[in-house]
């Protein structure tokens, strides 16, 4: 089967072609991916500007769509179905895709197949590395996302943590654009850590001990997690973000407001980071005993951090535990994971109608006796009209903030 995979929850125009090998291993063939990114349009903004974000996906999504077919050397009617973002991400953008796949779906009478951003982003790592061994602990890392997955099953995805404020991503952005560098910020803070004293600064770890009442409704977790790992999975960048504030603000009075030097930027941006790897790491290694995962992965733009990366690898050497990263190039949003996770959706017979709706914050798992919405079809031919899925949303999963 042939799939044209849609991607434009945030600021990438993305289209891809995939198709599946019948291999279990190696599932997917990526034909094509093509990325019409949106950087250079919001840089000027110091982020993402919602209402710029989805006019740019109007002008670029036919042009991004004909070169995925062309690069994969795919005529329309080779296309098996349509697969779509339909959340959680920036609505006026996720709207963009989903009319574009409802009408391509409509018109080329193939089915339309709606897909979770996260999901996609998971897939990712089964696109270049095949199927990990199961049961896996996935960390979804972006900047609209910081959520730990437990995966029993291939396209089983149960949220086992996520962050109670800031996405680790969002927070990498910000503290690049109080110390006035370049968004977004991640690459940046990555680049000029590389050189730098990472414990010029002592920034806080947060520890997540007691409740909050950011803490969102509770996750649908196996019987006995909530106590064993209460805290534990959970993540919180909001306060580290204000640590960085505030220690910059007294650097610039104890300097007169004169700029800081290159060195210290770079010093405090190298501590930052630490800090962040530290928190996410310690975590998903956490998670991953306690679920006795065969395998653990990383994905989101965030799995791009070089010091992630090779933090991660080194911990999952001396645990013993098979890691999978994505490329770099499948690491940001793109439609290949998006074309992917609607292969297997389709194939568990999970297809929309022409009534599908883009839905901000769809969460991505549902939970055992959910009941379907209204005018939803059930298997073996699962319609989504709107969001299925529990009350258990991902609360960290509403898009990146605007500026
Ligand atoms: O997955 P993605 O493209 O979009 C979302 O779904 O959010 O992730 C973008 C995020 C941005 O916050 C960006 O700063 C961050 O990923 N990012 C990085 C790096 N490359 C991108 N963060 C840290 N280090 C990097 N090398
Ligand atoms: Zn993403």
């Amino acid at each position: 089967m042939i799939v044209l995979g849609i991607e434009t929850s945030c600021d990438e125009t993305a289209a891809a072609v995939v198709s599946d090998t019948r291999d279990a291993e190696h599932p997917w063939r990526v034909g094509s991916s093509v990325i019409a990114s949106q950087v250079e349009i919001h840089r000027e903004w110091g982020g993402v500007v919602p209402e710029l974000a989805s006019r740019q996906h109007v002008r670029d999504i036919c042009g991004v769509v004909e070169r995925a077919l062309e690069e994969a050397g795919v005529d329309w009617p080779a296309l098996d179905a349509v697969a779509v973002t339909q959340g959680p991400g920036l609505v006026g953008s996720l709207l963009v895709g989903v009319a574009f796949a409802k009408s391509l779906a409509a018109s080329l009478g193939v089915p339309l197949v709606p897909v979770h951003h996260l999901a996609g982003h998971i897939e990712s790592l089964v696109v270049e590395n095949g199927t990990p061994p199961l049961p896996a602990v996935v960390l979804v890392v972006s900047g609209g996302h910081t959520s730990l997955y437990h995966v029993p099953a291939a396209g089983d995805y149960r949220l086992a943590g996520r962050t109670r404020d800031d996405a680790a991503g969002e927070a990498f952005d910000k503290v690049a654009t109080l110390l006035g560098l370049e968004y977004p910020g991640g690459p940046v803070i990555d680049r000029l850590a590389r050189e730098a004293n990472d414990r010029a600064v002592a920034f806080p770890v947060a520890r997540m001990t007691h409740a909050d009442r950011n803490a969102g409704p509770p996750l649908a977790r196996p019987a006995g997690f909530a106590s064993a790992l209460r805290g534990r999975t959970e993540f919180s960048f909001s306060g580290l973000k204000t640590a960085v504030k505030r220690h910059v603000a007294a650097r610039l009075q104890q300097r007169d407001g004169a700029a800081l030097p290159a060195a210290e930027v770079a010093d405090i941006c190298a501590s930052f980071q630490r800090v962040v790897v530290e928190a996410l790491l310690d975590r998903t290694f956490e998670a991953a005993r306690w679920f006795g995962a065969r395998s653990i992965g990383i994905a989101g733009g965030v799995s791009a951090n070089s010091r992630l990366r090779e933090a991660a690898r080194r911990r999952s050497d001396e645990v013993g535990l098979p890691l999978q990263l994505p490329s770099l190039a499948l690491a940001t949003d793109n439609a290949a994971m998006i074309a992917a996770a609607g292969l297997r959706n389709l194939h568990a017979g999970m297809t929309a109608s022409l009534d599908l709706n883009a839905d901000a914050s769809l969460p991505l798992e549902a939970t055992p006796g959910d009941k379907p919405p209204k005018g939803a079809h059930s298997a073996p031919r699962r319609e989504r009209r709107g969001a299925v899925g529990s009350p258990q949303a991902d609360a960290g999963a509403s898009g990146r903030s605007p500026v």
